[in-house]
């Protein structure tokens, strides 16, 4: 926990999809250690629960991001002051172009990347009525987008979109102090990580397996990522925008 004399997000209003399990979860923590108001949405509110019990500050509510009058609907009406946006729900699709469905690759991006358009722009909308120097922290991935992935055909398209969406943003907003920015981890250990180590029937092969292209021969931890999320979140970052910031264990290297 931080000490109040260090609070790095005192003053930030942190809205954030996914936030049930795995990187949006941790992110959700960290914020509140430094000092931001959270707002936590995900589709599982049972798991939203869990993390208000862990953490009654933070504040918690369903939100499904494919869900678009929904999305526009919280925000504006519930949510107006929030100041920083983060884009981390998200979907893995396994397989090859062959293998993926035409309904496989529109839910992927309508989860992966149309959630952010959707989210971005109504947010982007506000703070240009208000005059807020509003973030966007998106969340796209290494896999297929900086660095090649096995079987990851759909999922790595999407996120090479998030980074195309963060630089249209980063350039069209640059004037009105709209900053965005994306992260690209790495394999990070989270819950459905582990879901997808399991359904390969063979847990152990595949944990070793997603080990070893992490050239510093281990998985990040979802902290690991929520820190990067705090640099990018805070004022200290206030001079970067557009920019893919890869936290990969050297993965891609
Ligand atoms: N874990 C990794 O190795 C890794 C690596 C690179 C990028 N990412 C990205 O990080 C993000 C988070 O992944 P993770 O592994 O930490 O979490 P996760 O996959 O374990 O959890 C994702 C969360 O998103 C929620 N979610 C899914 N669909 C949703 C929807 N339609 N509306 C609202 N919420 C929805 C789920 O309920 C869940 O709580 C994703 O965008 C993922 O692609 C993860």
């Amino acid at each position: 926990m931080a000490n109040s004399c260090t609070k790095r997000l005192a003053g930030k209003i942190v809205f954030i999809t996914g936030a049930a399990q795995g990187i949006g979860r941790a992110t959700a923590l960290r914020c509140d250690d430094e000092g931001a108001e959270v707002i936590a949405t995900d589709l599982n509110f049972e798991k939203l629960k869990e993390l208000q019990s862990e953490r009654s500050s933070i504040k918690i509510d369903t939100l499904d991001v494919t869900k678009s009058e929904d999305v526009k609907a919280m925000i504006t009406e519930k949510y107006p002051q929030l100041n920083v946006l983060f884009n981390c729900a998200g979907y893995v699709f396994n397989g090859t172009i062959e293998t993926t469905t035409e309904k496989d690759w529109d839910r992927s991006f309508d989860i992966n990347v149309k959630s952010m358009f959707c989210t971005s722009q109504t947010c982007i909308k506000l703070w240009k009525e208000k005059g807020v120097a509003g973030n966007i922290i998106n969340m796209a991935s290494v896999a297929s987008s900086i660095k090649g992935a096995t079987n990851r055909c759909v999922y790595g398209a999407t996120k090479a979109a998030v980074i195309g969406l963060t630089k249209s943003i980063a350039i069209d907003y640059v004037g009105n102090k709209i900053r965005c920015n994306a992260i690209c981890p790495g394999t990070i250990d989270t819950p459905s990580l582990n879901d997808r180590m399991k359904a390969t029937g063979d847990y152990d092969k595949s944990r070793t397996d997603f080990i070893t292209r992490q050239k510093l021969g281990r998985l990040g931890a979802p902290e690991e990522v929520a820190s990067m999320f705090v640099y990018l979140a805070s004022n200290e970052s206030n001079f970067v925008t557009g920019t893919c910031f890869t936290i990969d264990g050297g993965w891609s290297i």
